[in-house]
């Protein structure tokens, strides 16, 4: 049973039972209803206390469910019986009440929380609005201008702010106990949402959260769809308002945009350490940190915010004051955007120790490298580290291309060795790729991924190859735009064509953001094994001896004049035809379809390469590490969704007829060709 219920005097106890997040799916809209029922047969009831068993009040509308038809009884029908129901109802709410929780609660007369408890409507995150009366009621207790902030970022609020807000009655240790006690006064007063005026129309609330949700949801329907509604609350008796939020609702949640972000939310939850790896993951309490540069402090702030004892370790004492300098310049941004208090700051200070004393690392549990990347530097780190660490504690590599098997032969106990690739800036970015050595014990995969949980990462496991997964696929991508920039296109057209495809930035101006210069040493590293025949485009290499290094020097595919916005650079448009000339390319024009259609083909082809050596686990992980390190557009469910829903037989179409220009480039990956020709990849782990 997953809704129980049960009388102790005047009160009714309806407790939702649906472990681990008491989602409300058909069966706890069926024991809700079953509630409703028997409640309505009891004498000599005052109030009805909903509550939720468990951690949390209720996560929502069971998700799950939303592939399939809708089926009765419905949550808004629930809702409204509660609503109108003679005896009045309170929510206790602990942990979360989200989506159709807090639409479950709004129905109630009198909303109490835990002092620690958040609420809010996260619909739009998932490509839905509220369905059951968020949009209408939500704006009637509140008003329209928090109403529509809440609704359209989805961002829950604490219960002291619920409380500011008007949207709950009171804050206690005990909820459960204050709605036993609650006055019967207060609750026979107070007046349910379906009895309230609609809201005032509040116009400049309504355009601001039009402008903010088109800037950080662009392309989303459901943001801009939930603030329609918000305001139609205030112009249609509740019933009206009702009935178009739920054909909307219905109506979202069979759409694309929905499916994608349902995928990815899913994809995020399975990203945790596989059930049949059982071994002990190591102390994690203090952690040891070689290299202080932006990966390095990064990664060390990243572990302080976690609550970690950090050594961070420098070669020299202009090494470590740089260290020192980069860690304090984090802070302080987190400080000014109001995320940590000089408290926090002076406390996390205090468990950073930098130093160039390898032997300060002798209690640490485990070591990452961050160091220059390259392999004389990291074989010395390494047997440093082998040296002075427990003999079961866990050696990392951020290495993000140099062989992990090649380092790990550098300790006596290769089995210790592990990739733990972290993405810049480590801090912020939720990708962590776990990259498994011949060697690598099943210990050093479990403390991965504890660390990866410990930090609020999303690990995704990876084999090794150059590259792991994701800059292998970024590899491709850079090479299929640069194809099509020497054939014809300009930087700005193609960054342009994958900016309305749904990416923040296109590959140039995201190439002057990280540096030419990473992507021309990685070039060098490759140039002894690079297939002679392959074609190469050396427009980026002529950027580098240039001096255009990215937005760091001023100028790379873009000017930044003043170290202001980007603007296009005609000189890199001509450097694009000179190298075409000296190659013999008529050059052509390319449509924005073409220019998508290629990259995305690309990266495609190359992640079905990565399924077929093993390199990724599933296409659901490809999808994840390109939405969390790489800048794919959530709202297209991550690559090989996006591949599924555009249609596989379509991209092997593409790829065949772009290998008739370059059979080398566009080899058909045998794992793409299969999966559309069995009906799709795997999209989620067996
Ligand atoms: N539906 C179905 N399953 C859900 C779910 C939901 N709404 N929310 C969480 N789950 C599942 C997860 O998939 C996971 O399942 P698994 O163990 O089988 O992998 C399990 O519950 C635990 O989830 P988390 O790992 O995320 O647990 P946390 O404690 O870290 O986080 C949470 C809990 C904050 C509630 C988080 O799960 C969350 O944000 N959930 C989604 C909230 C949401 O978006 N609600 C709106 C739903 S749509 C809706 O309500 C429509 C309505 O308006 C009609």
């Amino acid at each position: 049973m997953t809704v129980t219920f049960y009388r102790k005097g005047s009160a009714a106890f309806v407790t939702l039972d649906n472990p681990p997040v008491n989602a409300i799916g058909l069966s706890v809209r069926q024991g809700l209803s079953k509630a409703l029922d028997w409640i309505a047969e009891e004498d000599d009831l005052t109030r009805v206390i909903l509550s939720g068993a468990g951690r949390m009040f209720a996560a929502g509308a069971d998700a799950r469910e939303f592939d399939g038809p809708a089926q009765p009884p419905h949550l808004p029908d629930i809702i409204s019986r509660i609503e109108t129901c003679a005896i009045p109802w309170v929510a206790v709410i602990t942990g979360v009440a989200l989506g159709g929780g807090c639409e479950l609660a709004l129905g109630c007369r009198v909303r109490i929380m835990s002092p620690k408890a958040q609420i809010g409507l996260p619909e739009v995150t998932l490509g839905v609005i509220p369905g059951a009366g968020g949009t209408q009621r939500l704006p009637r207790v509140i008003g329209m201008a928090k109403a529509v902030r809440m609704i359209s970022s989805g961002r829950p609020i604490s219960a002291v702010d619920a409380e500011r807000f008007g949207l709950i009655e009171g804050i206690a240790d005990d909820p459960m106990e204050y709605a036993r006690h609650l006055d019967l006064g207060t609750l026979e007063l107070s007046i349910p949402p379906c009895d309230m005026p609609p809201p005032t129309l509040h116009q400049q609330a309504l355009a601001d959260a039009r402008t903010m949700a088109a800037r950080k949801m662009a392309h989303q329907r459901a943001p801009q769809v939930a603030i329609d509604l918000v305001e139609a609350s205030a112009m249609h008796p509740l019933d009206v308002g009702l009935a178009q939020e739920r054909a909307a609702f219905l109506d979202l949640r069979q759409g694309d945009q929905a499916r994608a972000l349902r995928h990815v939310f899913f994809a995020e939850r399975g990203a945790r350490a596989p059930a049949d790896l059982v071994a002990a993951p190591a102390d994690l309490s203090h952690v040891a940190v070689v290299g202080g540069g932006m990966m390095g402090s990064g990664i060390a702030y990243a572990l302080l915010g976690a609550g970690l004892d950090v050594t961070l370790i420098e070669a020299d004492a202009d090494g470590a004051a740089r260290a020192q300098s980069n860690v304090d310049r984090i802070m302080a941004a987190s400080e000014a955007r109001g995320l940590t208090t000089p408290d926090d700051v002076a406390e996390r200070q205090a468990r950073l120790q930098i130093t160039q004393d390898y032997a300060d690392a002798a209690h640490a549990g485990l070591a990452i490298e961050a160091a220059f990347e390259s392999m004389d530097v990291k074989a010395s780190v390494f047997a440093d580290l082998s040296k002075v660490m427990p003999e079961n504690a866990i050696l990392a590599t951020n290495t993000s291309y140099l062989d992990l098997d090649a380092i790990a032969a550098c300790v006596p106990d290769p089995s210790r060795v592990i990739g733990l690739h972290f993405f810049a800036p480590a801090h912020i970015m939720k990708l962590l790729e776990i990259v498994r050595g011949a060697q690598t014990s099943d210990r050093a995969m479990a403390t991965g991924y504890a660390l990866a949980k410990r930090l609020r990462k999303v690990p995704v496991p990876a084999g090794v190859c150059d590259g792991f997964i994701g800059n292998r696929i970024l590899a491709r991508y850079r090479e299929a735009a640069d194809t099509v920039l020497m054939d014809g296109a300009t930087p700005w057209e193609i960054d342009e064509a994958m900016v309305a495809f749904g990416y923040a930035m296109g590959p140039y101006e995201a190439q002057d953001l990280s540096g030419l210069d990473i992507a021309f040493a990685q070039r060098r590293r490759q140039d002894a094994t690079r297939d002679p025949a392959r074609r190469y485009i050396p427009i980026a290499d002529r950027m580098v001896e240039l001096g255009k290094l990215g937005r760091k020097t001023g100028a790379g595919w873009y000017r930044y004049p003043g170290g202001a916005g980007k603007v296009d650079d005609p000189i890199v448009a001509d450097l694009a035809i000179e190298e075409a000339h000296f190659a013999g390319i008529t050059r052509r024009d390319f449509e924005p379809s073409e220019i998508c259609d290629r990259l995305l083909c690309a990266m495609v082809n190359e992640a079905a390469d990565l399924l077929d050596q093993g390199i990724a686990a599933s296409a659901s992980d490809i999808d994840l590490v390109m939405v969390h390190g790489y800048g794919f557009p959530r709202w297209r469910g991550g690559l090989m969704h996006w591949a599924q829903v555009h249609g596989l037989d379509r991209i092997v179409a593409s790829i065949n007829r772009y290998a008739k220009e370059d059979a080398l480039a566009w080899q058909l990956s045998p794992t793409l060709e299969d999966a559309a020709r069995s009906g799709g990849f795997h999209l989620t782990k067996a």
